[in-house]
């Protein structure tokens, strides 16, 4: 938007706004309130559901506010007499077919139709017709619908469309018959339930939460989820000690992911009370016996006693210690600070898919957050699956290639569902990801680069001059595919590409939560987990785990867990690395703990205590802090995240002046500040994967398919596989027999069935 500034009068008083505003955002900015259904801010408009009307002088009729951009000298009335008969006509013809239901509609008590009804208060029905009935059904396993309460404000279609770009829910009819649906009548979509949280009424619901509580009876809290790198905020509905509903409403919260949620984040909580949440701490006395329970006085003593005696014996390089990068940022600082401070072992790692080290070691610009990618004029993308692993990323950049019309140029071997809104689609043979970086740092390469990765060398050429000629932002995103070398030169690309009215940002594509924070608190000591697990049973004779290790690690040395002498694990259930375990810690979840992860924008957010930790769990900090205290060092935290936070702030540069109050507003977030490493020669990064790319073989199958919707999301993981739901979308959806009642109830699906391993 220009930032010239014209004048507009609302309601006699006086305005500067910026020349391009629209009007009912001017409006309500200044807290005149606008009635409005169909307008949903950056979203494409719609117009039809009349009640944003206004009075713009000059103007022969009252006008819908949502299509008005404002001009110089308008002078706009937003409440007269004449208005509200229009609105209160507007809704009465919304009513005309609306059931009036509230009392047993799941949206009663945050429904806007609801709402506005109630405020204006002595509403006329004068309508006698018998009113159009249409049945509650099913859409899919998450999306339950009630076709009578729509108004036809068309946002779930919208929605739809632009921000998930699967144009999965459409209108079908015509006028009075009108209704909101799909072809056939079964969603086949990636259930992200977007739908849902935008429908302004009871028409689109959540299918897994249906007719369960009243959204008054539940205690809100904000948080982060905890399953991708986006770092969505959500609100924790909670009644009873139990986590029953995530949203993103906007009445409750107002993150930089707005009311988009996806799939996992917006119906994968059911882990956190699932029966299957290790109750106490479990002791295995002999090795190949049972796990017995046991309080948490004998586990930590039982597992300091045996810690104490394997460094004892063989020294402290003899103890792994591995985190996961799911934990929160508070969790894995105390992990590190165990490791080197506590029993001063070298042997620390987090469990992550690639490391992050290389990147931000030579980090030559800023990290673009998701805003920054809805805005790009530019967006590169090499590697990676964000429509799958990192939904909100996928939003942001359709919004950014539909609403702003950037350019989107994607390297990926995989005809990936994103590149439909591509400008440029530059299908490369699988693992020549390093010949994009090679070719785009240095043009010399693209003859060699071409020729690896299968595709003429003008598409090359093309991209740096669309990289060259952006005026404004270009945001490079880069998968877990590339070398370190690789990362390395991206991270310098801002000081290759960057130029006047041009800024160069770089967005990595992690696969957890808190890749980023993950590393950020390793302060650049951590190890590769495999290299740990490769010394199992030799160099490494006991192993402390927070969480669990990958499945595709595990893979990699399958016998390692058995050779540890001493394997301790911190989990909430029981996994493939709890089953070698001598000892066992019940941890907390995400919803059951205060802390801090840090997404892949580099943005720090709260995680909320929503709920009391279930069973005896216990925040993952809290059991090291512990052990440690078992061991002879008191890290005098007291129990509070807080204090953790703090001496995170006190010795972590990029968290410096941090404290949680600085947190308190997640529409405001707070972006770390990483070290800018100064432009640096990179010819041997250069000359690593110059090598490694001449290496590749000439020729290659590309794959023609394009991944199918869910094929990552709905793979059901530790955490995921506890919402039963998802075993219906794993197993490809089956269309039910009815749709009257939920296909949980008709489709039996195997829980056991041997799927591919998820992450999550
Ligand atoms: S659940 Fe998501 S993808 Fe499916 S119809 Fe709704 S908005 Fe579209
Ligand atoms: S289903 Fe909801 S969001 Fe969609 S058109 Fe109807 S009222 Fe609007
Ligand atoms: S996009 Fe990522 S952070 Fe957002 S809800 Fe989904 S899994 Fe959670
Ligand atoms: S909000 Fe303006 S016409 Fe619906």
């Amino acid at each position: 938007m220009s930032t010239e500034l014209i004048k507009v009068t609302i309601n006699g008083r006086d305005f500067q706004v910026a020349k391009g505003a629209r009007l009912i955002d001017v409006c309500r900015e200044n807290q005149f309130d606008i009635p409005s259904f169909c307008y949903y801010a950056d979203l494409a408009l719609q117009a039809s559901c009349r009640m944003c009307l206004v009075r713009i002088e000059k103007m022969p009729k009252l006008q819908t506010s949502c299509t008005i951009i404002c001009t110089d000298g308008m002078i706009v009335t937003t409440q007269s007499e004449e208005i509200e008969k229009a609105q209160r006509s507007m809704l009465e013809f919304l009513l005309a077919n609306h059931p009036l239901d509230c009392p047993v509609c799941d949206r009663g008590g945050e429904c806007e139709l609801q709402e506005l009804t109630f405020d204006w208060g002595n509403l006329e029905e004068r309508f006698i017709e018998r009113k159009n009935a249409k049945a509650e059904k099913y859409l899919s396993p998450m999306v339950a619908n009630d076709p009578q309460r729509c108004i036809l404000c068309k946002r779930c279609t919208r929605v739809c469309d632009e921000w998930m770009g699967e144009e999965a829910i459409e209108a079908g009819n015509r006028g009075a018959n009108t209704v909101i649906g799909t072809f056939g009548g079964w969603l086949n979509c990636s259930q992200c339930g977007n739908c849902i949280e935008v429908c302004p009424t009871g028409t689109l619901l959540d299918g897994t939460y249906r007719h369960q509580h009243r959204p008054w009876e539940l205690t809100q809290t904000i948080s982060t989820c905890t399953y991708c790198s986006d770092g969505c905020q959500m609100s924790l509905g909670s009644r009873g000690g139990d986590l029953v509903r995530i949203v993103a409403r906007d009445r409750y919260v107002n993150g930089h992911n707005g009311e988009f949620l996806c799939v996992k984040g917006r119906f994968g909580h059911p882990f956190v009370n699932h029966e299957k949440r290790i109750r106490t701490p479990l002791i295995r006395y002999q090795k190949g016996g049972r796990l017995i329970p046991a309080t948490w006085d004998e586990a930590i003593r039982f597992t300091a006693e045996r810690l104490d005696k394997v460094v004892a014996e063989n020294g402290q390089n003899s103890l792994g210690v591995i985190g996961s990068a799911r934990l929160t940022n508070e969790s894995l600082y105390v992990l590190r600070k165990f490791a080197t401070e506590v029993v001063e072992t070298e042997n620390y790692a987090v469990d992550d898919a690639s490391s992050l080290k290389p990147f931000f070691e030579n980090l030559g610009g800023e990290l673009s957050t998701h805003r920054d990618i809805r805005y790009a004029k530019t967006i590169v993308l090499i590697g990676g699956e964000p429509e799958e692993l990192q939904p909100l990323t996928g939003k942001q950049i359709r919004q950014a290639v539909r609403n702003g019309g950037a350019n989107l140029i994607i390297f990926n071997s995989v005809p990936i569902r994103i590149r439909e809104q591509a400008s440029q689609f530059i299908h490369i043979r699988p693992g020549t990801e390093d010949a994009a970086v090679l070719s785009l740092a240095n043009a010399d390469n693209d003859a060699l680069a071409a020729k690896k990765m299968g595709i003429d060398a003008r598409d090359l050429e093309t991209a740096r001059t669309a990289i060259n000629q952006t005026q404004g932002d270009v945001t490079i995103m880069f998968g877990s595919e590339l070398s370190a070398a690789a990362q390395a030169i991206v991270a310098q690309f801002p000081y290759l590409f960057a130029a006047e009215g041009r800024r160069v940002l770089l967005h990595p594509l992690p696969l957890f939560n808190n890749s980023v924070g993950a590393h950020d608190m390793a302060q650049g000591k951590a190890r590769s987990a495999i290299d740990l697990l490769a010394g199992a049973g030799q160099s490494i004779r006991a192993m402390y785990v927070a969480g669990s290790l990958l499945p595709a690690h595990l893979q990699e040395h399958p016998d390692a867990l058995a050779k540890f002498d001493l394997l301790v694990v911190q989990e909430l259930f029981e996994t493939d690395t709890t089953e070698f375990a001598d000892v066992v810690l019940p941890a907390a979840s995400f919803a059951e703990v205060d802390g801090t992860f840090t997404n892949s924008g580099g943005l720090v957010q709260r995680v909320r205590k929503s709920i009391e930790p279930v069973h005896q769990s216990l925040a993952d900090w809290i059991i090291t802090a512990r052990l440690a205290k078992e061991l002879g060092v008191d890290f005098g935290f007291e129990r509070s995240s807080s204090a953790v936070f703090r001496e995170i702030a006190d010795r972590i540069p990029a968290y410096a002046g941090l404290r949680y109050p600085l947190l308190k507003d997640e529409s405001n977030p707070v972006q770390v500040k990483h070290a800018i490493a100064a432009q640096r020669d990179v010819s041997n990064e250069m000359n690593a994967i110059h090598g490694s790319v001449e290496a590749l073989p000439d020729e290659g199958e590309k794959s023609q398919v394009t991944p199918s919707v869910g094929h990552e999301l709905f793979k059901p993981g530790t955490l995921m596989s506890k919402t039963p739901q998802i075993h219906l979308l794993a197993a490809g959806n089956p269309v039910p027999e009815s749709f009257a009642i939920s296909p949980l109830y008709q489709i039996t699906i195997d829980d056991n069935l041997k799927r591919d391993p998820a992450v999550a």
